[in-house]
């Protein structure tokens, strides 16, 4: 099969073979990768939790997430570097490993979520506003005309809170994952 031809070639590159032979650095570049990985989803999911209202309530969330920004993508950037050196020591069985399919999906899935977030849903943030909310939720909108009532009625259900809630219920699905392609990996193809 092409792929897998493609899969054997990265496996015999002089990089992989290093990754894999010398004795040291794959736990060194998992190391790095769990480092990344952790910085990453903590500054996503601090940002989920203000969303949610649970944490962080009196912070400004378009500045509080405009500052944790340049952290979440430097160590994205590190995840996904370390994560394709690691992948590139064993590529054919990571890649025919499901935990590691179901892994890249829910990643791509994480991802779309975090767009869909950032161009739809994150010019509401008055709707993040627990003030706003609580109007909102308990339909106290004196002073404002049906239209205005029904477009903020519709924009609190859909202010981004079930976006943050996917978010941290994919990550945390992405973290299960990553820990379980370890425990079920076949033993390394010997050629
Ligand atoms: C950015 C989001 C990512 C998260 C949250 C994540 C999470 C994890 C976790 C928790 C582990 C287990 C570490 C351990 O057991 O010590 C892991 C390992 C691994 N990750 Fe990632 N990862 C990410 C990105 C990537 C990417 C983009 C790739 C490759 C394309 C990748 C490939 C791997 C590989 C090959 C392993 C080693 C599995 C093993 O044999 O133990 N990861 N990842």
């Amino acid at each position: 099969m092409e792929l897998d031809g493609l899969l054997t070639w990265l496996y015999e590159a002089a990089l992989s073979t290093n990754i894999r032979e010398i004795e040291w650095l794959f736990p060194m570049i998992e190391s790095l990768h769990v480092l990344a990985v952790t910085v990453f989803l903590g500054s996503i999911v601090w940002v989920d939790l203000r969303i949610l209202g649970v944490a962080n309530k009196d912070r400004d969330i378009r500045r509080f997430s405009k500052e944790l920004l340049p952290i979440t993508w430097t160590m994205f950037v590190i995840a996904v570097i370390t994560g394709l050196a690691l992948f590139t020591s064993n590529a054919v069985n990571y890649a025919h490993n499901i935990y590691f399919q179901f892994k890249i999906l829910l990643l791509i899935l994480s991802g779309i979520n975090m767009l869909v977030f950032q161009l739809w849903f994150s010019a509401r943030t008055e709707a993040y506003d627990p003030s706003h909310a609580a109007r909102i939720s308990t339909g106290n909108l004196a002073g404002m005309g049906k239209f205005r009532q029904k477009l903020h009625q519709i924009s609190f259900f859909w202010s981004g809170k079930w976006s943050a809630l996917l978010s941290i219920l994919l990550w945390m699905i992405v973290i299960g994952l990553g820990q379980w392609i370890g425990f079920s990996m076949l033993p390394t193809v010997v050629r």
